[in-house]
């Protein structure tokens, strides 16, 4: 039976650090209220210059040297992002331009924070159809050009950075390679987590607002349902996951999620002390980062979950 598997995974942040004690100079906040808040410790801030599509052709160069594939192999690149370069063209031709790929087809997927599983969701649909062969999956952000860095309860929690997987078709059984994925959206949300402008209704870029308390309960509520729809839909059991790799929002939304789903949290992958919330980016990141130090081994079997702007949530399966 045809379907993708994930060959390498990469990533990329940016050199300059932004401790919470940085912040608390900023804004009035502090090392203790954030870390106990978030568990968030530092985030990663991009240069001047440094655009999107060089966080994210970083981290797809790294993932084709870790899957050992050449990059004039790639025929389709689905690039999630909130924080585009430009309004057009998609952040993912400009990606397609820095590798030198002139073949196949390079497109941008908007859902935020939830953004690499329709990604990878897409990227999945179209390999398994047989219109593309390989694709680099990349979550990438500059996130932090849309916060508004007077605003305590927002710009301490967003970090930049990118991450990419490759993914490729191949002969395998039904638990092999991606195996499933579960996406929705709730459009009557959106005013709980959005940005205050764009190109269409105030010209401008906009800041991130958000209603943390009411994203947090829906959050944990949303995410639990697409794991457990997926996990019904394969007919896997929450003991059989050897690895969770959620999107890393928040240190206790991780833990909410975790302790509903009655998950061991030895299982779960964090990142969010040392990436902050990187939106689309977090899940490529934190998984990059576990198979870097062994955690993740090939033949493990992971499930990722995301929950954000939109509101937009999912989940998805996949054995290394
Ligand atoms: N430092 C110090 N105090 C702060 C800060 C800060 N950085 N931010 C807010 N506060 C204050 C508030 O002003 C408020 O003060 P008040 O009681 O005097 O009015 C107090 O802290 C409590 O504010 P709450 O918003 O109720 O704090 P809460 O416990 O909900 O924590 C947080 C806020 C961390 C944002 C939490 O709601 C949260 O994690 N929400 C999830 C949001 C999220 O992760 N969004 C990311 C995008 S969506 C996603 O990726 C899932």
């Amino acid at each position: 039976m045809q379907r993708s598997f994930i060959r390498g995974s990469g990533s990329y942040l940016p050199k300059r650090i932004l401790t919470n004690a940085d912040l608390s100079k900023m804004v009035d906040t502090s090392d203790e209220w954030i870390r106990e808040r978030t568990g968030i410790q530092q985030r990663y801030i991009a240069a001047d210059g440094e655009l999107t599509s060089d966080l994210a052709t970083g981290a797809a160069r790294e993932a084709l040297a870790n899957a050992g594939i050449d990059a004039s192999q790639v025929d389709l690149i689905v690039l999630a992002t909130t924080t585009p370069d430009q309004t057009f063209p998609a952040t993912a031709t400009t990606v397609q331009d820095k590798l030198g790929i002139r073949q196949g087809a390079a497109f941008d997927v908007q859902a935020v924070c939830s953004g690499f599983l329709f990604a990878l969701a897409t990227a999945d649909s179209m390999l398994r159809q047989n219109l593309f062969k390989t694709a680099l999956v990349i979550g990438a952000e500059t996130f932090t050009r849309i916060l508004d860095w007077s605003d305590r309860s927002t710009c301490v929690l967003f970090g930049d950075g990118a991450g990419a997987v490759v993914l490729q078709t191949g002969t395998g059984a039904e638990d092999e390679g991606v195996i499933a994925h579960h996406v929705r959206t709730d459009g009557s949300k959106k005013d709980l987590l959005y940005v205050d402008g764009g190109v269409s209704s105030t010209g401008t870029i906009g800041h991130v607002r958000m209603q943390g308390n009411q994203v947090f309960r829906h959050a944990i509520a949303n995410i639990s349902s697409a794991v457990e729809s997926v996990l019904t839909d394969t007919g896997y059991t929450i003991e059989d996951i050897d690895w969770f790799v959620p999107h890393q929002a928040n240190q206790r939304i991780l833990n909410g999620v975790a302790k509903r789903l009655g998950l061991d949290e030895e299982k779960v992958i964090s990142t969010v002390a040392k990436h902050g919330n990187t939106s689309a980016a977090s899940i490529p990141l934190a998984l990059h980062t576990a198979v870097s130090d062994g955690r993740i081994k090939k033949g493990d079997l992971v499930l990722s979950e995301a929950m954000g702007g939109g509101f937009s949530w999912g989940a998805s399966l996949f054995r290394l």
